[in-house]
């Protein structure tokens, strides 16, 4: 059923058997049309995992770099760093919560020690041991960097920042987010609505992600985890996670504490308290939003590719993608069901020619996830739930081993 999966590991053995279960469940209650593209959607994450290995002579170096594929930080001159912006001040659950993850540990893992496959990536890109630690391709995904006498350094692995956008500069959100009143301390329950209006204006301005931006978070998660950069992709590095938004955002990472530091809540506290959402809507709505950020991202990466092996490893993930948003019915989804069809590479791999268009599209996709988040909460997409309950939480083997399936 899933050819060319036999090399998986465990976690990928893992996630067939969740997407085989999900496609019987769906298929119970789901047209036929319905359940082949969700199933398709999920099949994305199997066909990822065959292995590229035909890789041409003459390796043109493209990349990521090229276009705004990421939400992920870009200003490193913003980025504080967990230690210096002290986030562990206010927020101890969610720090704490935080170093558990594999994302904590993925510089120590991955960058500070050359050898293994480390050193077999860095050599296919030409990244030097010194390098990888401060002005590298690996540095972004794989930690945090930040400018320190003005060079580039990584000072951690993947935190706070990688996901909630870089906090410091003078206009910064690092102070403004936690500021109930202009001059004096008051509690979040008396701050007046205009100043709150205010100060999440501001936050949004100075580039932070709230609980609220729901498609700021997912593009960040799919700046990493979607791999564009095709010399690294050809020497065997993963060309994407087995990735999908709701339930990788719901296992390990999660670290909703904000109203109790005891209770690690289904969905953020704060955005429940504030703005009277609901767990199951939010599910609904991260499925479908993470639907955009892959189409979107995937585009992006398409958009400079030239060779066929990872050309080809976008073709399920923008078609079954496209097939899926057509069965959510509102404008937006629908639209870009249809804009994507004509993007999808053929299975050996070939570009439909499109020219530049793959990123005027990405950016028409991004105004209709907007357009979407925007009008919609969730409340009309009961007929996903189905199908989400079937996607459990996601913890890594390495979290497993050390803490169980619990956060
Ligand atoms: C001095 C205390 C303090 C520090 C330091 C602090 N925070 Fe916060 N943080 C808060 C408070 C208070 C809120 C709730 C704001 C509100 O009510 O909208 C908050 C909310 C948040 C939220 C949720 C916002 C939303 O609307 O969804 C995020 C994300 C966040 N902080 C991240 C960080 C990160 C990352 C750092 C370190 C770079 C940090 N905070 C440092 C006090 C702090
Ligand atoms: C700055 C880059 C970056 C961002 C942003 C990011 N990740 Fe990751 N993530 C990684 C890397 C790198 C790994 C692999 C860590 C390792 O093994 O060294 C990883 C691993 C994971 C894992 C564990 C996978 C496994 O089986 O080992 C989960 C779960 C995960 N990420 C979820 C998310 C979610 C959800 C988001 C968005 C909310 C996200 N990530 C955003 C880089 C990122
Ligand atoms: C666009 C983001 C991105 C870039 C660039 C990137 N990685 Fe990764 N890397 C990831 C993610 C995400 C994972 C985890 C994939 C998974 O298991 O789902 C990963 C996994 C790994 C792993 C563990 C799995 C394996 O293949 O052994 C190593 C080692 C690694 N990366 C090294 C590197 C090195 C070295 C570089 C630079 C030459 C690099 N990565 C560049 C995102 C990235
Ligand atoms: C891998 C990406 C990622 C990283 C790393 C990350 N966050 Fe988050 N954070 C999220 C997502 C996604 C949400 C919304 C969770 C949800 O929808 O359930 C969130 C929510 C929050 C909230 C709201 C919680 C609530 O109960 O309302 C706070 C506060 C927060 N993060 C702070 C932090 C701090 C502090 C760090 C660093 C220790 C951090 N985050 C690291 C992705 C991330």
């Amino acid at each position: 059923m899933f050819p060319g999966v036999s090399g998986m590991t465990i976690d990928g053995a893992g996630m067939l058997k969740k997407m085989e279960s999900l496609m019987k469940r769906a298929s119970l209650s789901l047209s036929r049309s319905r359940t082949s593209a969700i199933a398709g959607v999920m099949f994305t994450a199997a066909y990822f995992l065959v292995a590229v290995s035909t890789t041409s002579a003459a390796e043109p170096a493209t990349g990521a770099a090229a276009t705004d594929v990421t939400a992920k930080v870009t200003d490193h001159s913003r980025v504080m760093g967990a230690a210096r912006a002290d986030c562990k001040k206010c927020h101890v659950s969610e720090v704490a919560a935080g170093m558990k993850t594999v994302h904590f540990q993925s510089a120590e893992q991955r960058l500070y020690k050359f050898d293994g496959n480390t050193k077999k990536y860095a050599d296919a890109l030409g990244i030097k041991q010194a390098e990888l630690l401060s002005n590298s391709a690996c540095a972004d995904c794989h930690g945090t960097v930040a400018l320190e006498a003005g060079q580039k350094k990584v000072v951690s692995g993947v935190s706070c920042e990688s996901c909630h956008g870089a906090a410091g500069g003078d206009d910064g959100w690092l102070n403004t987010h936690q500021s109930y009143h202009a001059s004096m301390k008051i509690p979040r329950e008396q701050e007046t609505a205009e100043h709150k209006a205010e100060r999440h204006a501001r936050c949004d301005t100075a580039g932070m992600v709230r609980s609220t931006n729901l498609y700021g978070l997912a593009k960040s998660c799919y700046g990493c985890h979607l791999i564009g950069n095709e010399k690294l992709v050809a020497a065997g590095h993963k060309a994407a996670s087995v990735f999908d938004f709701v339930s990788w955002s719901t296992g390990e990472v999660r670290h909703n504490f904000f109203m109790d530091k005891e209770v690690n809540a289904a969905a953020p506290s704060l955005w429940t308290e504030t703005e009277k959402g609901t767990v199951a809507n939010r599910r609904r709505m991260k499925f479908v939003v993470g639907m955009f950020a892959q189409v979107e991202t995937t585009l992006r990466l398409l958009a400079p590719a030239t060779e066929g092996a990872v050309i080809k490893q976008f073709r399920n993930p923008l078609r079954d993608a496209a097939e899926l948003l057509q069965e959510v019915d509102t404008p937006e989804t629908v639209a870009v069901g249809e804009l994507v069809e004509d993007f999808v590479p053929s299975r050996t791999g070939k570009k439909p020619e499109n020219g530049d268009e793959y990123l005027a599209a990405a950016d028409e996709i991004a105004e209709h996830a907007k357009a979407f988040v925007n009008a919609n909460d969730g409340s009309k997409f009961a007929d996903l739930d189905e199908i989400i309950e079937e996607t459990p939480a996601y913890y890594s083997q390495q979290y497993k081993q050390k803490y169980g399936e619990e956060n």
